[in-house]
């Protein structure tokens, strides 16, 4: 599907409402709820079956999602800020939270679920500039650069992706 041009305008969300969607193991949309497809401007038959980075915004660091990955490879849950692309061109920010979906018998994980909410310009206002700053080295250096970047910014502030997302989680 063709990817849209976007725009700086903001779609503001209800922050009474979760924005939800099911996935298989590789990220392949397999359910949502009414509010996804109708924040993100696209129809439920749009969405079911495609890869979930139709809504990924360009101004996202490749490496937020490798360390997202990462932590859903090892069954471990994230909280993580996300800028998401809608259909018109629109951003809308969001507030990801996991779980996982596992086979009755077995208990293997089968699959992801993820329940998105508002977030405060408080969060976006801190976090714009460092997905900026590591979308631009990732331009150049690829996600080896971004990865060493974090991780000097993360020493340099004594904290780890952890403490740097909870302290994000707790400004919300
Ligand atoms: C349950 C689940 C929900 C996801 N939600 C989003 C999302 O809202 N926005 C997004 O850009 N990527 C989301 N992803 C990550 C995408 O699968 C993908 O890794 C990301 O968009 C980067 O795409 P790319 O690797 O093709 O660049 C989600 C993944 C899972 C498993």
């Amino acid at each position: 599907m063709q990817k849209p041009e976007p725009i700086d305008e903001q779609i503001i969300l209800d922050n009474t409402k979760y924005i939800e969607s099911d996935t298989d193991l590789k990220g392949i949309i397999t359910g949502c709820n009414d509010y996804f497809a109708e924040i993100s401007k696209y129809s439920r038959e749009e969405l079911i079956g495609q890869p979930h980075n139709i809504v990924r915004h360009p101004d996202m660091p490749k490496i937020a999602f490798k360390i997202l990955w990462d932590r859903l490879k090892k069954e471990q849950n994230i909280n993580l800020a996300i800028k998401n692309l809608a259909k018109d061109g629109r951003y809308y920010w969001v507030f990801t939270h996991f779980d996982f979906k596992r086979d009755i018998n077995t208990k293997k994980v089968v699959g992801y679920t993820a329940y998105r909410k508002t977030i405060s310009n408080k969060v976006t206002d801190v976090l714009l500039p460092i997905y900026k700053k590591l979308t631009e080295i990732e331009k150049t250096e690829g996600m080896e650069g971004s990865l060493k970047y974090l991780n000097n910014f993360l020493d340099e502030h004594d904290l780890t992706i952890d403490t740097l997302l909870d302290d994000f989680y707790k400004l919300y």
